[in-house]
């Protein structure tokens, strides 16, 4: 029998967003336990610094998290950022898709507006309670509420509202989450903020471990680093898929103006051209670009000659900062760091690669009282901590030669390497956004840094070796010049003290032609280094 249509279709519903993100709650990064919790500290540091640095803060956070049972813990995050309008914070907490940051084409930490309700949602679905949220702008009152999600609608559940004036500004959350687990190695919160550390020198962070353990990172640099500006994005970078949400939200009212408002590097010229090559009428509405006609006008941009895209609008940690936050989480015996020129991938996206490497001192990852390599990666300063195996950064980290740096068995030493990928758009391998795809420009890019960083190394190495040779050749000279003094005058009867002071002399002299040679040595090879930052690569 064939079931009648009427009939299958009773069951066709709607659902919300709110319930998609329920039913795929991997996507945003609740998959494991570890993870989950992670994914939590994540969503609420990022949003917190990402908030402090827009309103011209230096952050200062401070994370807590208590264990309320087996893997039952509570997370708060407080910052002194700009706080939340009363009447915005609903939304913010509570609704999936809303925020500030949406559609800007900005390099921000966050995009999508689903960090916050997704913890929001983490917490309902686990615990079945709301979320806390204490915040102020600063105008001597304090809102507090707690926000659930109200799945079937997509919209925030406000309740127990307080207002009462204080002088607190910025904006805290507590939130109560089963079904996560802490842990301190790797994949935890405290490596994360650790992280956190290094690639935000201007922010001081507190973190409160489950077992009581205060730990502070402070500030390295008291300079906020430069706001980003939303950028548009350029013409070479985008498929037919974004052309269409793009025609659809945009308020210009004909295809030429729209063209020359939402893309970077598109003139009134470049535009008749696209018109021309593809035959379209410009003249009509955005919103009644059809599929067929945006792939032909995403070929017609290949053939168009566009000036690249500008680079203003991305912000690296920089070469300076990075080695203050260094020197100040890690206190290594030796460190090098580079940011690299900007570039392009995809013939239209804009990126920076920053590279370092630190050596010695609190370096390197301990594994069992032992010190072994670690390799940490950030993507527009956020942490990346899972999935490694799938990301560029690992690939090439693991393509590098160490040996040929003078780093033998490079595994097991106390090194730590620090990569950095910004950009206005960052190509990750999947919605976790947790690695960085494999793209030919980026990949090059890195190992350029790395060659870089690994090549002063080196240097840093072999001339620490070339020292303890160099005394213990002068420690065995001396200690036989005695003997020589006293053999001599035995046999020439020639004054001891005498011979002794000159053969000292002449192994001082011998030291000195040493020491010249090998800084002559140097001066050669920081020539070579000077022109692989100029594109030549080692292989
Ligand atoms: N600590 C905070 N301080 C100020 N505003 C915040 C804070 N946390 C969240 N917000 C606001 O809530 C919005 C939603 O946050 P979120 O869901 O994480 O999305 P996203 O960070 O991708 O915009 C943010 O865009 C921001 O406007
Ligand atoms: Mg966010």
């Amino acid at each position: 029998m064939v079931e009648k249509a009427s009939k299958i279709f009773q069951a066709f519903k709607e659902h919300s967003v709110a319930e998609f993100f329920k039913k795929n709650r991997q996507i945003l990064g609740y998959s494991g336990k570890i993870r989950s919790l992670t994914t939590i500290v994540h969503e609420y540091v990022t949003n917190s610094l990402d908030a402090c640095e827009e309103a011209g803060i230096l952050p200062e956070l401070e994370v807590v998290i208590d264990q309320l049972g087996p893997e039952h813990y509570k997370v708060s995050v407080q910052d002194n950022g700009p706080g939340v309008p009363k009447k915005l914070v609903g939304k913010a907490f509570g609704k999936m898709l809303a925020g500030t940051k949406f559609h800007r084409f900005i390099q921000q930490r966050g995009q999508q507006g689903i960090g916050a309700a997704g913890c929001t949602m983490y917490a309902q679905i686990t615990t079945g309670k709301p979320i806390r949220v204490i915040t102020s702008t600063g105008n001597g009152m304090i809102y507090e509420c707690s926000v659930m999600v109200d799945m079937k609608n997509n919209e925030p559940v406000i309740t127990d509202e307080k207002e009462y004036p204080g002088t607190m500004r910025g904006t805290k959350v507590i939130g109560e989450f089963k079904d996560v687990k802490y842990v301190k190695g790797e994949y935890g919160p405290y490596e994360y903020l650790r992280r956190t550390a290094i690639a935000n020198p201007h922010a001081k962070i507190i973190f409160r471990d489950p077992d009581g353990q205060k730990h502070v990172w402070e500030r390295a640099v008291d300079k906020l680093p430069a706001i980003p500006k939303p950028s548009k994005p350029h013409p070479l970078g985008i498929t037919a898929h974004d052309l269409l949400e793009y025609a659809n939200a945009t308020n210009a009212r004909s295809l030429r103006g729209f063209f020359v408002q939402t893309f970077d590097r598109m003139s009134s010229a470049k535009a008749k051209e696209i018109e021309e090559l593809t035959g379209i009428d410009f003249n009509r509405k955005p919103s009644s670009l059809t599929w067929e006609e945006a792939a032909a006008i995403v070929d017609a941009i290949k053939k168009v000659k566009f000036l690249a895209p500008s680079m203003k609008n991305l912000y690296p940690i920089g070469e300076e900062q990075i080695e203050k936050a260094i020197l100040n989480v890690l206190k290594p015996e030796f460190h090098s760091v580079i940011t690299r020129p900007p570039a392009v991938y995809q013939g239209g996206v804009p990126f920076i690669v920053e590279a370092g490497i630190a050596f010695g001192g609190k370096a390197g990852r301990e594994v069992n009282g032992s010190k072994k390599m670690e390799v940490m990666r950030f993507a527009n300063r956020a942490p990346l901590l899972f999935d490694a195996g799938a990301d560029v950064i690992t690939k090439v980290v693991n393509e590098i030669d160490w040996k040929r740096y003078g780093i033998r068995d490079a595994e097991n030493m106390p090194i730590t390497i620090v990569v950095n990928i910004t950009s206005t758009y960052i190509p990750y391998t999947s919605a976790g956004k947790q690695a960085i795809a494999d793209v030919e420009e980026i990949h090059k890019e890195i190992k350029l840094a790395l060659q870089l960083v690994a090549r002063r190394t080196s240097q840093h190495i072999s001339r620490k070796l070339k020292e303890k040779e160099k005394s213990e050749k002068r420690k065995t000279l001396v200690k036989y010049i005695p003997e020589i003094a006293y053999a001599l005058e035995k046999l020439v009867g020639a004054n001891k003290q005498e011979i002794e002071k000159n053969l000292l002399m002449i192994v001082e002299r011998k030291y000195k032609e040493w020491e010249e040679e090998e800084s002559q040595q140097e001066e050669a090879e920081e020539t070579k280094v000077e022109k692989d930052m100029e594109g030549e690569t080692d292989e």
